[in-house]
């Protein structure tokens, strides 16, 4: 009989292509298309779930895509430990830019290539990987678990925010355990305690009855696609202040701690902008770029269309144009009214000549977690041991809407302990997880689950 630790040790490969079988399913769930694909990924992990047996594995189906649920919860007197996790996707596009096939998972030079592999497959997969080696060691798992792994967190949890209000018994715990976030640097273990929030935005401008020669009446007809670039213009001020009335009205401002707090990590600004091959930073006046990307909200426009777009001039003065703008918001921002007030200064600012419409997406709340937790400890102190390194406090710019709900559904903490690496290209082409991280990832997970008991309060 082997340890947990000498189990995942052993079984590298095996646990590796597991990984693999999942990644190659391509569950995107912004693509309709993709139905049966979603629902593999989701019985493989019901599989998953079933090898270990737990004694309840289900597969609660919803009006959107199913939600994985399993549980062993064999104490009384030890805490319960939610490992919520995502399925789901990203779109692979634009497909041409990647090296190797997304959903063909590849190693090079050290790391996983595959949509997916970080966000959030390969990170979730930890916890999977993690409860095995006790299950499989003979060791019996020190505390109660369950686990969720929902397969739209990438459309923003339209479902799975009712199942948590109608299932609360079900998921009732003491702490979630999320891997959906990423570490400060490489070998540098780090537990996000901030995360922002989404209001996303959907504009159109809509002009003339149809497209115009932009001849014959270009400089008499208002261009829907100008009238769209003012208005966003407007978005901002030149410090990079968000000119929508009331936009700040309900963030906390960074304290001094807060400020000093960031401080205090090891950023290096020139590093970051060689990684991105920009010559200059950029953002809100005042702050520093790990503030602006992380603990201040932000405006961007995500997407925009109108117009003439392919080969070649065509002189047009397009019928109607728009945009997709991202808003990232922080405590205590609440989206529903970021959104109504994006719409009420948009109607405020836009010209009789146009009609402008401003429709809500999906949106989430931010979340900060205390950072006195028991279980964020525990966490710090599992990393530590198998990095052999102390960990860092970070707050992160992302969201997952998710974790606000646990808080206020659930009443409890998220203790968010990625793997990744903020260099893993998720969402974009090329996606990767290095494999020392998803292995040294179900060390720590298992290396948490034995040390909690003895951080329990
Ligand atoms: N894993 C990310 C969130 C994330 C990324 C957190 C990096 C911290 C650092 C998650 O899968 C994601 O992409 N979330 C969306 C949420 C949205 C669709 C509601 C996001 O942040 O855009
Ligand atoms: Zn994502």
């Amino acid at each position: 009989m082997s340890t947990p630790q000498e189990y995942i040790d052993q079984n590298k490969d095996k646990f590796l292509n597991e990984l693999f079988e999942l990644l190659r399913i391509p569950s995107i769930s912004t693509d309709s298309s993709k139905k049966d694909a979603i629902r593999n990924a989701a019985d493989f992990l019901v599989g998953q779930l079933e090898a270990l047996d737990f004694e309840r594995v289900e597969l609660f189906e919803t009006p959107g895509n199913p939600i994985v649920y399993g549980e062993h919860c064999p104490y009384d007197d030890q805490p319960t430990v939610l490992v919520y996790g995502h399925y789901d996707v990203q779109p692979s596009d634009p497909d041409d830019l990647w090296d190797t096939p997304p959903f063909e998972p590849t190693i090079k030079d050290g790391s996983i290539y595959a949509r997916g592999a970080s966000d959030d497959k390969g990170q979730s997969f930890t916890h999977v990987k993690a409860i095995e080696s006790f299950v499989k060691s003979g060791t019996p798992i020190p505390v109660n678990v369950k686990f969720i792994l929902e397969g739209e967190e990438e459309i923003g949890s339209p479902n799975l925010v009712p199942f948590l209000e109608n299932h609360k018994d079900l998921l009732a715990c003491d702490m979630v355990l999320i891997s959906d976030t990423a570490m400060f640097g490489k070998d540098q273990p780090s537990i996000t305690y901030g995360l922002r929030g989404l209001a996303y935005m959907e504009m159109e401008v809509v002009g003339p009855n149809r497209d115009l020669h932009s001849g014959v009446y270009g400089g008499a007809v208002e261009n829907p696609l100008n009238v769209l670039c003012e208005m966003i213009a407007k978005m901002k001020d030149e410090d990079g202040v968000i000119q929508i009335p009331g936009f700040y009205d309900r963030v906390i401002p960074l304290t001094q701690a807060d400020r000093e707090a960031s401080a205090a990590l090891p950023f290096d600004e020139e590093a970051y902008k060689n990684s991105l091959d920009i010559k200059e930073v950029h953002g809100e006046k005042g702050y520093t770029t790990l503030e602006r990307a992380s603990a201040r909200p932000t405006l961007d426009v995500n997407g925009i269309w109108g117009g003439y777009q392919k080969e070649g001039a065509k002189t047009v003065l397009p019928s109607k144009a728009g945009a997709k703008v991202s808003m990232r918001l922080v405590p205590d921002q609440d989206p529903k009214e970021i959104a109504r007030l994006f719409q009420e200064y948009v109607e405020s600012i836009a010209p009789d000549t146009v009609k402008v419409t401003a429709n809500e997406h999906h949106g989430g709340f931010p979340s900060v977690t205390d950072l006195d937790f028991y279980g964020l400890k525990a966490g710090a102190k599992a990393f530590e041991e198998i990095y052999d390194k102390e960990v860092l406090f970070s707050r992160e710019g992302g969201s997952i809407p998710i974790v606000a709900d646990f808080k206020r559904v659930l009443g409890v903490e998220s203790i968010l302990m990625g793997f990744g690496l903020t260099s893993d290209a998720i969402h974009s082409p090329n996606e990767k997880f290095s494999v020392k991280d998803f292995h040294r990832g179900i060390k720590t997970s298992a290396r948490f689950f034995e040390l909690l008991p003895d951080f329990k309060e």
